[in-house]
């Protein structure tokens, strides 16, 4: 049976953004000589985002939350949570930044959450009690990451960045989401970063394995809180390192659940969830998001209809939860504005995204200005005495 929430609560509004350059996989394989059906179809990828020497999670994350902002004001909004994983600074939340930069009211708490990818679905939860206890408030969850492996690694193909914020609230225009949650935890060295290290390390195969783990695991809890039955789902929006990850992680659950596998079925569950990461590469804990942006972008009218989510983040953290797309929602989207920060990316060739693969800061607090290459609405305008300065076009 499916507890009733005490009051519905869910994403109210959803906007996402992504880099100024972008590399297509077919510029890596003629680099590293892959043959290129592995990357399109063996790994299900076409291209990744990569971030100007002026941008960064905060000014992804400010560029995905501003239209939000721009639409609904601030007045109700009396919490910021910045999840992510590529984090600037070990001390000082990104949110605060993007507060700032987006000139929200002071009567505001911003926090800074990570746990792998599962971070933004911890922010979205730890929102959804926020909204529970006072409805009338609102809180902005943003997240953002740049996903970063060493050059000419296996990872290096599941690379890229993206920014999703959510505005989350009571009585949601977009989708409202259920209780219960099934959870999963498991003491797991499949990926990690050490704080001194820019990129990820990772265990290819051992990650594979430990998400499908964590898939079984979260859905376990799920039935065991009294979640719905597979059935009941139209389509289910998984955590996408790559998108070929969400077809396995489905086909896993399929198979746990004693059904017949199916594939013209899984390609229905999970096909319209992939557009924007296919071609955006891992965005790490806005992945998840994103491929519900695809979803309610890209799919008929699914007024009324359930969605299963399966959140990820290594090391491990995983949740199963449902939502129910809100009738009406289609007047809500930004699909045209998606679109464009998909399509309004210059490519780079090989050589290009290399160099901007290696930039980063020297640690010695001099002034380090950054090459202005991004045409967006904010900008890294460089590091003085060890402060990142940003600023608004
Ligand atoms: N045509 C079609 N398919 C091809 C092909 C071709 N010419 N050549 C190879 N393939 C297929 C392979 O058969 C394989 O398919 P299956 O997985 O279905 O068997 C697929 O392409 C990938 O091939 P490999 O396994 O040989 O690829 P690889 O050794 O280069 O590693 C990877 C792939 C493990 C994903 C690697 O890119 C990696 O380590 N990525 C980072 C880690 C990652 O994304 N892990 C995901 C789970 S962890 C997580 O989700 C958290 C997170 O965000 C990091």
């Amino acid at each position: 049976m499916v507890s009733a929430s005490p009051s519905p609560a869910g994403i109210h509004d959803l906007s996402f953004a992504t880099t100024e350059f972008v590399l297509p996989h077919t510029a890596l394989a003629a680099y590293n000589g892959t043959e290129i059906g592995k990357y399109h179809v063996g790994i299900g990828q076409q291209a990744m985002s990569v971030p100007a020497a002026d941008e960064d999670i905060v000014t992804m994350g400010a560029a995905a939350a501003a239209p939000i902002v721009s639409r609904h004001g601030t007045d109700r909004i009396r919490t910021v949570v910045f999840a992510t994983e590529s984090s600037i600074d070990q001390a000082k939340s990104a949110g605060v930044y993007v507060h700032s930069l987006l000139g929200m009211p002071s009567a505001t708490r911003v926090v800074e959450l990570k746990q792998a990818c599962y971070g933004a679905t911890a922010a979205l939860q730890f929102a959804l009690g926020l909204v529970r206890r006072d409805p009338a408030q609102q809180v902005l969850v943003i997240a953002s990451d740049v996903s970063k492996y060493d050059l000419d690694s296996p990872g290096e193909a599941t690379q890229g960045a993206a920014a999703v914020a959510m505005l989350v609230g009571a009585e949601p225009a977009l989708v409202r989401i259920e209780e219960p949650s099934g959870l999963f935890t498991a003491d797991v060295m499949d990926f990690w970063r050490p704080n001194y290290r820019e990129t990820a390390l990772v265990d290819g195969q051992e990650s594979i394995t430990a998400y499908l783990q964590a898939v079984q695991g979260a859905w376990k809890d799920y039935q065991e809180q009294g979640g719905r039955g597979l059935e009941s789902f139209d389509a289910f929006c998984y955590h996408q390192p790559f998108t070929k990850m969400a077809y396995k992680a489905h086909r896993h659950l399929l198979n746990c659940c004693g059904h017949v596998i199916d594939e013209a079925q899984i390609a229905r569950a999970i096909g319209q969830t992939t557009a924007y990461n296919r071609v955006v590469g891992n965005s790490y804990t806005a992945s998840l998001y994103l491929a519900l942006a695809a979803l309610l972008d890209d799919a008929g009218d699914l007024s009324g209809r359930s969605v299963g989510f399966l959140s990820y983040g290594s090391g491990s953290v995983a949740e199963f939860f449902a939502g129910t797309v809100v009738p009406g929602y289609q007047a809500h989207l930004r699909t045209a504005a998606h679109r464009q920060a998909i399509s309004r990316r210059q490519p780079v060739d090989y050589a290009r995204y290399r160099e901007l693969h290696g930039l980063s800061f020297p640690p010695d607090g001099a002034d380090h200005p950054t090459p202005p290459q991004t045409t967006g609405p904010f900008r890294l305008s460089g590091l003085r005495d060890h402060k990142r300065v940003y600023e608004r076009r």
